[in-house]
C-alpha cells in the first residue's frame, strides 16, 4: 500500500510544488496538503486539502489518525527578512511546528520526518567559501537561530529517541511557479519577474553579494533523494548542506542581458544586506554526495533559460 504524507505549509513557495511532485508520483489520494491559509485551486483538485496550524498539537493530530499519516513534511516557516520583524512569533512557529512533530514522531504515531534547514543557520563567523558540513556556525540572525536550534532538536530526538528525521540545509530557492515570501533570497527569483515585466529591476542587495542558490526542481528532487535513501547511509542527523551554484546579483544580471540585452539593474542595499552579508558565499556539499548520491543539475545559465522560458508563457 502507498505511504500516506501530510505537507504543513502546503501553500508556501516550497511546499506547493513538492505537494504537486508527491502527488505526481504517488497519486493524490495519499498525499494531504494543509496550511494555515486557503489552498490555491490546484492543490484542492489534485488531492485533499486541510485547513491546519502547525503550532497546534492537537490539530495536527487529529489529522494525522484520521488519515493514517505516515510521513510529515514540514514546510511552515517564517524567512529570515520577516523573523527579523516579528521575532518572537518567528520563533514560536518555527520552534513549536518542529517540536510538535518531532514528538509526534517520538510516540509512534508518525514514521518519518522532513523538515528543511537552511544555509541561514551560518553566521559571520563561519567559513565564507565551500562552508564545511561542520564548522563555526553562530547565526546573527532570528530565522537562522531557530533553524540552529531545530537542526539541534532533529540531532537530539534521533539521538535519543529514534526518530527518523532529515533535513537538507537549503539554499536560496529560485522557481518561476511559486513566489518566496519574506527572504533574504528572494531578489533571485523577482528579478526574472521584474526583467520580463519592465525590462529593469532595483536589487535590495549589493551587485557582488555572492549567495549560494538553487533551482526548484534541484531542491524538490533532493528532497525526495533524501527521503527515499536507505536510513543506514544517513550519517547527519542535524541537517546536511546541499548545494547548487553560487551568483552574485551582477551575474545574474548579466545572465539575463544574454536573453534581454535592455535590461537593466540598478542597487538599493536595504537591511537585508547585512542578513546577506553574515552568510556562505558557497557550501560544501560532500557529504550529501557521499551519503545519498546528491548531484545538482541547474547551473545559473540553465536556471535562467528555464526561469525566462517558464514565466514569458
Ligand atoms: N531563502 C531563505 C531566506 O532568504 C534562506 O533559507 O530567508
Amino acid at each position: 500500500m502507498d505511504k500516506t504524507i501530510l505537507i504543513l505549509g502546503a501553500c508556501g513557495q516550497i511546499g506547493t510544488e513538492l505537494t504537486l511532485a508527491l502527488r505526481q508520483k504517488h497519486g493524490g489520494a495519499h498525499i494531504i496538503a494543509s496550511d494555515i491559509r486557503e489552498h490555491t485551486d490546484n492543490l484542492s483538485i489534485s488531492g485533499p486539502f486541510e485547513l491546519l496550524d502547525a503550532t497546534n498539537y492537537e490539530a495536527i493530530e487529529d489529522v494525522v489518525m484520521h488519515y493514517e499519516v505516515d510521513e510529515i513534511y514540514l514546510m511552515a516557516a517564517m524567512l529570515s527578512a520577516t523573523a527579523e520583524k516579528f521575532p518572537s512569533r518567528a520563533w514560536n512557529l518555527n520552534m513549536n511546528s518542529l517540536l510538535n512533530v518531532l514528538n509526534l514522531a517520538k510516540e509512534n504515531k508518525i514514521e518519518k520526518v522532513f523538515w528543511p534547514s537552511s544555509i541561514g543557520v551560518f553566521g559571520p563567523n563561519t567559513p565564507k567559501q565551500n562552508t564545511p558540513q561542520h564548522c563555526i556556525m553562530e547565526p546573527s540572525t532570528v530565522y537562522g537561530i531557530s533553524k540552529q536550534a531545530g537542526e539541534r532538536w532533529c540531532a537530539y530526538y534521533h539521538q535519543k529517541f529514534g526518530v527518523d528525521v532529515r533535513s537538507v540545509r537549503y539554499p536560496g530557492l529560485i522557481s518561476w511557479k511559486t513566489l518566496p515570501g519574506g527572504g533574504t533570497t528572494d531578489y533571485a527569483v523577482d528579478i526574472y519577474h521584474k526583467a520580463l515585466e519592465k525590462g529593469n529591476y532595483s536589487c535590495f542587495l549589493r551587485e557582488d553579494t555572492r549567495l549560494p542558490m538553487m533551482y526548484m526542481e534541484d531542491a524538490i528532487r533532493a528532497t525526495l533523494e533524501l527521503m527515499e535513501s536507505d536510513r543506514g547511509k544517513l550519517t547527519v542527523r542535524s541537517s546536511y548542506n546541499l548545494a547548487g551554484m553560487s551568483f552574485t546579483p551582477a551575474e545574474i544580471a548579466q545572465s539575463i542581458r544574454e536573453h534581454l540585452p535592455d535590461f537593466t539593474i540598478s542597487y538599493t542595499p536595504d537591511f537585508r544586506q547585512e542578513i546577506a552579508d553574515s552568510w556562505p558565499e558557497s557550501i560544501d556539499d560532500s557529504q550529501a554526495r557521499a551519503d545519498w548520491g546528491w548531484m545538482p543539475e541547474f547551473d545559473l545559465q540553465k536556471t535562467t533559460s528555464e526561469m525566462l522560458a517558464g514565466l514569458g508563457k
